[in-house]
C-alpha cells in the first residue's frame, strides 16, 4: 500500500479548494460588459465645436478622442469585482481655458448596461430609458484651468 505523506495530502486539499474559489470568482461572480457611449451634443451655438475627451479608471487610461459636432465615442469594459468601476472623462474645447471633469460610469450610480451620453457645455444628460430621452442631466463634477501645456495638445 502506498502511504501519501499526511502533509502532501492537507497541502493538496487546500490547493484544490483555492483553486476551485478562484475558478468560481472569476466564472460565477463576475459583472456584465457595460458600454457606454458618449456624443458631443453642445449646441451649434454661434457654431458647432469640437470637443476632445479622456477618459479615465483607476485601471484605464483610454487617452484623447476628438468628437465633431453629434460625432460619438464608443468603449466598453467589466466593472471589477466586487466594488464595480469608475470612470471619469474630461472634455475640453478651443474656445475655453477649461478642463471640464464628469463621471461617465459609476457602479454605485449607474444601473445601466448600454449608457449613453450627450455632452453639452453645461455638463453631461444620460438617456433613460423610461423617458426614452436624455432626460438625466448633471453638471459637471468639476472644473479645472488648463495649464499651458495641455492647452497645447488640443
Ligand atoms: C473640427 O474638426 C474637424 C476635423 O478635424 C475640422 O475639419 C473642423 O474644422 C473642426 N471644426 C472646428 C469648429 O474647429
Ligand atoms: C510645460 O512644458 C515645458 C517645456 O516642455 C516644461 O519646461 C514645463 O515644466 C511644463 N510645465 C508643466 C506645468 O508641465
Amino acid at each position: 500500500m502506498s502511504h501519501l505523506n499526511p502533509i502532501t495530502l492537507k497541502f493538496s486539499i487546500l490547493l484544490i479548494v483555492i483553486l476551485a474559489f478562484e475558478s468560481k470568482d472569476t466564472n460565477a461572480i463576475s459583472y456584465g460588459k457595460v458600454r457606454v457611449t458618449i456624443i458631443n451634443g453642445a449646441a451649434p451655438d454661434p457654431t458647432p465645436i469640437n470637443m476632445t475627451l479622456h477618459c479615465k479608471s483607476k485601471d484605464d487610461d483610454l487617452g484623447f478622442h476628438t468628437l465633431m459636432h453629434e460625432q460619438s465615442y464608443m468603449f466598453s469594459f467589466k466593472p471589477r469585482f466586487p466594488w464595480g468601476t469608475l470612470f471619469f472623462c474630461s472634455f475640453t474645447w478651443k474656445e475655453s481655458p477649461l478642463l471640464h471633469y464628469l463621471d461617465i460610469y459609476s457602479f454605485k450610480r449607474d444601473n445601466c448596461r448600454i449608457c449613453n451620453w450627450r455632452i453639452n457645455k453645461a455638463g453631461g444628460c444620460k438617456y433613460l430609458k423610461e423617458t426614452g430621452s436624455f432626460s438625466s442631466c448633471i453638471p459637471w463634477n468639476s472644473v479645472e484651468l488648463m495649464d499651458a501645456n495641455s492647452t497645447s495638445k488640443m
